[in-house]
């Protein structure tokens, strides 16, 4: 069964505002952990599905292109994110700024494919 682009799109997005929930809640300290661990998880592995879902209706098969490349590392850099958070790392404010700039750099990846 083929499924529907855009409810890829629509499922890649909703896991991308849980993903920012869990980062936020965890900087924020607002939620228990273990809920924004499970959704931080959660969203990772369903952002990860769809986007290979619809990255193979969108380019032919054996082609991986650069601006998903750059997704794929931005992903890696979300989910390390919750660490920095638990940590304390850095800083909530520059923390906060650098999870808005790799959502944006996601995003804009996927909207101009550069
Ligand atoms: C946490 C990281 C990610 C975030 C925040 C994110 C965010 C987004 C957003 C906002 C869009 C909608 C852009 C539009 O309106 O067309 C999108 C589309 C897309 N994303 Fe992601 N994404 C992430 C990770 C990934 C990964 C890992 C892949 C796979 C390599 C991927 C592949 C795609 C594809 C193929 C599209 C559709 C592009 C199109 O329809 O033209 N994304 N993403």
């Amino acid at each position: 069964m083929l499924i529907d682009y855009n409810a890829y799109k629509d499922a890649h997005l909703v896991s991308a505002f849980g993903l920012f929930l869990a980062i936020g809640s965890v900087i924020t300290e607002s939620s228990k952990t273990r809920w924004a661990s499970a959704l931080h998880g959660v969203a990772l592995l369903v952002i990860l599905i769809t986007g290979f879902g619809m990255l193979g209706r969108l380019v032919s098969s054996g082609t991986f292109p650069a601006w998903a490349a750059g997704k794929l590392i931005i992903w890696f850099l979300l989910g390390a994110s919750l660490v920095l958070a638990r940590r304390k790392i850095l800083p909530a404010p520059a923390l906060i700024a650098l999870v808005l700039v790799l959502g944006g750099a996601a995003a804009g990846l996927a909207l101009w494919k550069p």
